[in-house]
C-alpha cells in the first residue's frame, strides 16, 4: 500500500466515523460557514478552558469525505491547544494533515472549510475578549 493509499483510507475512515462530531451543550464559540461551490456546511463549537485553551471542540454539518475528514482531524489536532495556536495554522498544515493529497481547486475549498470555520470562530472570540497588555498592572 502506498502512502497515498494509506491517507485515502484514513480520510474515508474519518468520513465514515468522524471523531468529535456533534454539538456541545456548553460552548463559548459557535461558528459555521458554507462551501460556496456546493452549499455544504460545517459548524464548530468550542468550550474555552483555562489559559484560553481549546478545552472541548466538536464539529457538525454535511459535506464530502475530504471536508468531513479534514474538519474531524482538525478538531483532534486543535483540542488542548491555546486559542492563539489557531492564528498560525496555515493551509499547508491542513494539506500535510491530510497527507498532501492531489486536490483540484474545488477540492481545496472542501479541505479548507473546517479551518476557515475554526479561524472565524476563534478570531471572533479573541476580538470580543481582547486583553490590552497595556491595561495589565
Ligand atoms: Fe461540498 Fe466538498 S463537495 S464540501
Amino acid at each position: 500500500m502506498s502512502s497515498a493509499d494509506i491517507y485515502r483510507e484514513l480520510i474515508l475512515d474519518y468520513y465514515r466515523s468522524p471523531r468529535n462530531f456533534g454539538k456541545l451543550e456548553k460552548f463559548d464559540i459557535d461558528a459555521h460557514d458554507t462551501n460556496p461551490l456546493c452549499g455544504d456546511d460545517i459548524g464548530m463549537q468550542i468550550r474555552v478552558g483555562v489559559g484560553r485553551s481549546i478545552e472541548e471542540i466538536k464539529f457538525s454539518g454535511k459535506g464530502c469525505a475530504i471536508s468531513q475528514a479534514s474538519a474531524s482531524m482538525l478538531t483532534e489536532l486543535a483540542k488542548g491547544k491555546p486559542l492563539e495556536w489557531v492564528k498560525q495554522l496555515s493551509k499547508e498544515d491542513i494539506f500535510k494533515m491530510l497527507g498532501d493529497p492531489d486536490l483540484g481547486p474545488s477540492r481545496v475549498k472542501c479541505a479548507l472549510l473546517g479551518m476557515k470555520v475554526l479561524k472565524m470562530g476563534v478570531y471572533g472570540y479573541l476580538g470580543a475578549h481582547y486583553e490590552d497588555p497595556d491595561d495589565t498592572p
